[in-house]
């Protein structure tokens, strides 16, 4: 519970900790960066990473916008000129977050990218239920109907998957199309490693075509249910404080007026920033860390030997009224005022993206979605709470309302 050594513990390079190994289920989800450690890790970190510079994201800013342009499209057609409709918003920014992915990772083959995600949630709704129930290692590869079924699904998500990364790289040979989206610029980059290493194909030595599958899977999960947490949550927060709702609607008319919003205008957004970073620190979507040590470790004056798991409560740390002061379950967003270092009472008491090392990859690609989506949902509509929401934050893979976000919302 002590923010400096939970600092401590995420900061240090591998070889002292590193993550629990994941369990078979997990791994039947999803793999990747998420869960890669060691040489491989730090190669694919490194071949990602440029696609997740601020100047790329810049360039993906009119597929965030297209994507909330929908969105906002589809709520004017359902919400009555007078009066109010009553919607369960969560399904709405969950497909909103999704429609961004598909753009942002895909961008000209963004309809195989909505394909693939459509094939996921299947394949993930259907072997969900076996979470709940003792998971046996080798399960999967039993030829139960669920199981073929699974494996079906997969096959013919590697396959479309497989099509698209061969197609663009023929593109990038030839010298033509634009990398400005996700697959595209890890393409590049993963070709200008190759370069190094003095290889002449794209997909080789430093990243596999299996690699490039798997981290293009992660996009979705890793970036979906999370930011779409967030923006659920800053919904129903602005629902329950209509104050700050009419504050960040404000902030937003003034920088952008009805115009959509640009990169530009959302660096001057500070009471928007403010509420994400309060949504944050109460709602995190990721409740908790693991770190397991790689060898014996002294920690906080302790010492510990190799195998431990180290449970990191982000969620506990960001409620602690020690680090936060006696109103920390109350939401205030002026306590961000003066920026992240001066909000708590303790240094490095806010972490919904961990720190070190291992720091989330897609935090700014999260925080220019959420500010672009609330931005535009402010500009167009208002909202407060229905009578049948049920305040019940449930943690299963993230924090989410348990029972949905059942909102009024009014046509401006
Ligand atoms: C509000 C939104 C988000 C939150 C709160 C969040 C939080 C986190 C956290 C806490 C971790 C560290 C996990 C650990 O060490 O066990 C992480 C890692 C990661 N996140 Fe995010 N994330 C968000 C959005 C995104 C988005 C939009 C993407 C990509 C499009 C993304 C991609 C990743 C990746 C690839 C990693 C693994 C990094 C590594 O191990 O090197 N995240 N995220």
């Amino acid at each position: 519970m002590e923010p400096e050594l939970v600092r401590e513990v995420l900061s240090k390079k591998f070889g002292h900790f590193e993550k629990p190994k994941s369990t078979p289920f997990t791994k039947y989800i999803f793999q990747g960066l998420l869960s890669n450690e060691g040489e491989k890790w730090a190669k694919h970190r490194r071949i990602l990473n440029p696609a997740f510079h601020l100047d790329k994201l810049k360039l993906m800013v009119p597929a965030f916008s297209s994507s909330c342009v929908e969105l906002i499209r589809r709520w004017n057609k359902m919400i009555p000129d007078e009066g109010y409709m009553e919607l369960d918003v969560r399904p709405e920014v969950q497909n909103f977050t999704q429609e961004v992915i598909s753009r942002t990772a895909f961008g000209s083959s963004y309809e195989e990218g909505r394909r693939i995600f459509q094939l996921l949630t299947e394949k993930l709704q259907l072997i969900l239920p076996a979470f709940h129930s003792v998971y046996i290692p080798g399960y999967r590869f039993l030829p139960t109907p669920l199981n073929k079924k699974a494996s079906q699904l997969e096959k013919e998500i590697a396959r479309i998957l497989r099509g698209m990364i061969e197609k663009r790289e023929k593109v990038i040979r030839m010298g033509e199309g634009s990398n400005d989206d996700l697959l595209g610029l890890l393409l590049e980059s993963n070709m200008k490693e190759n370069e190094e290493h003095g290889s002449k194909f794209f997909i080789n030595k430093e990243m596999s075509i299996e690699d490039v599958i798997e981290e293009c899977k992660l996009f979705y999960f890793a970036g979906q249910e999370t930011t779409s947490g967030l923006l659920t949550w800053t919904m129903i927060l602005l629902s329950m404080y209509p104050n700050w709702q009419d504050k960040a609607r404000e902030e937003v008319i003034q920088v952008f007026g009805k115009n959509t919003p640009d990169m530009d205008g959302l660096s001057r957004l500070k009471i928007v920033t403010m509420i994400l970073y309060e949504v944050l620190r109460l709602y995190s979507p990721v409740a908790n860390l693991l770190r397991k040590s790689c060898k014996t470790m002294e920690i906080g004056g302790i010492t510990y030997p190799a195998g431990v798991i180290f449970f990191l409560p982000v969620l506990f740390i960001h409620h602690d009224t020690e680090f936060w002061g006696e109103d920390a379950k109350e939401f205030k967003p002026e306590r961000f005022a003066e920026g992240i270092s001066k909000a708590s009472k303790v240094a490095g008491a806010f972490f919904p993206f961990s720190v070190g090392p291992r720091v989330c990859l897609g935090q700014n690609f999260a925080l220019i979605e959420a500010k672009i989506g609330l931005s535009m949902i402010l500009q167009h509509f208002c909202f407060e709470l229905s009578p049948s929401y049920i305040h019940a934050p449930h943690n299963f893979f993230i924090v989410q309302p348990q029972h949905g976000a059942q909102l009024k919302l009014r046509k401006l």
